[in-house]
Order: structure tokens, then C-alpha cells, then sequence
């Protein structure tokens, strides 16, 4: 896959291995009696604070929450609006959903975003506006 090389040492950035941790240690609460997937998330935001976020599945499945929209949802709510880095890790490095994209572009096109497995292994380091190109963001709707 090709992405935008952001580092080249990811590994080796002590905050991008502190988000890794944080995003591993988050999938032990994931809610996934129908995926059996779990996903951990963590979110920074631009002052420093990260916020942790895991899927929480449902009986109706499509009301299920994915874990990047837990930790986005979690900071907005908190007063957050610009974010900078995001970790994701899944069983197989899974890539953030269309919808996860989406919300994540409302605030933060430029986020860095890296995706692992539940070992920390790094597979990919790009960007969100790489995975959303020409999203739809506020600019397009005149306030
Ligand atoms: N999932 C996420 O948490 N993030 C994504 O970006 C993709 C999918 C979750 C939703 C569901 O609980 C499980 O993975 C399988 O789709």
C-alpha cells in the first residue's frame, strides 16, 4: 500500500510508542460479542492529552460505535477540537472506516494517523487528508 512517510523511525518516538500503548491497553475493554475484532484508538490532541477509545458493539448492529469514533467523540466532548496524531490498532492493521475518516476530517485533515497490529508492529504512517482525499469539510458550507 502506498502512503505518505510522515517518520521514519515511528517506532522509535517515544510519544507515538506511549499512543501505541494506550491504544493496545484500550482493547481490553472493547464491547465485541458479534466481530470478536477488537480496535483500540488513541487520539492526541494538540495541547498533549490523549484520549483512549475501543469499539462498543450492538445488537443492532449498525449502532455499533468504532473505537476511533469513541476516542474523537470522547475529546469533543471534553472541549477538544484539533487533534495531531491518532494510533489504531486492530488484529491486522486494520485501516480507520469511511465514516471514522469523515469525522476525524471535521476537525483535523492534517492528523497524522498510524495503524498497527495488537503487538505494536507499525504497518502504516499517513495522514487522514491520504485516506480521505477531497473530504468534505466546515469550508464547504458557508456559515
Ligand atoms: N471497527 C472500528 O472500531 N474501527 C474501524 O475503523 C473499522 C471497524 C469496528 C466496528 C466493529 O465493532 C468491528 O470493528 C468490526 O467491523
Amino acid at each position: 500500500m502506498k502512503v505518505d512517510v510522515v517518520s521514519s523511525t515511528p517506532t522509535t518516538d517515544p510519544a507515538v510508542q506511549h499512543l501505541l500503548q494506550v491504544a493496545i491497553a484500550v482493547t481490553k475493554h472493547a464491547y465485541i460479542p458479534y466481530s470478536n475484532y477488537p480496535v483500540g484508538a488513541a487520539l492526541r490532541a494538540v495541547d498533549g492529552t490523549v484520549y483512549s477509545g475501543c469499539n462498543v458493539e450492538n445488537a443492532a448492529y449498525p449502532a455499533t460505535i468504532c473505537a476511533e469514533r469513541t476516542a474523537l467523540v470522547k475529546a469533543v466532548s471534553e472541549g477538544q477540537r484539533a487533534f495531531d496524531l491518532l494510533v489504531v490498532v486492530t488484529k491486522n492493521a486494520g485501516s480507520p472506516c469511511g465514516t471514522c475518516r469523515q469525522m476525524l476530517y471535521e476537525f483535523s485533515p492534517q492528523l497524522r494517523v498510524i495503524l498497527a497490529d495488537l503487538a505494536g508492529n507499525i504497518t502504516s504512517d499517513t495522514t487522514l487528508s491520504a485516506l480521505l482525499p477531497d473530504g468534505f469539510g466546515p469550508d464547504r458550507l458557508p456559515r
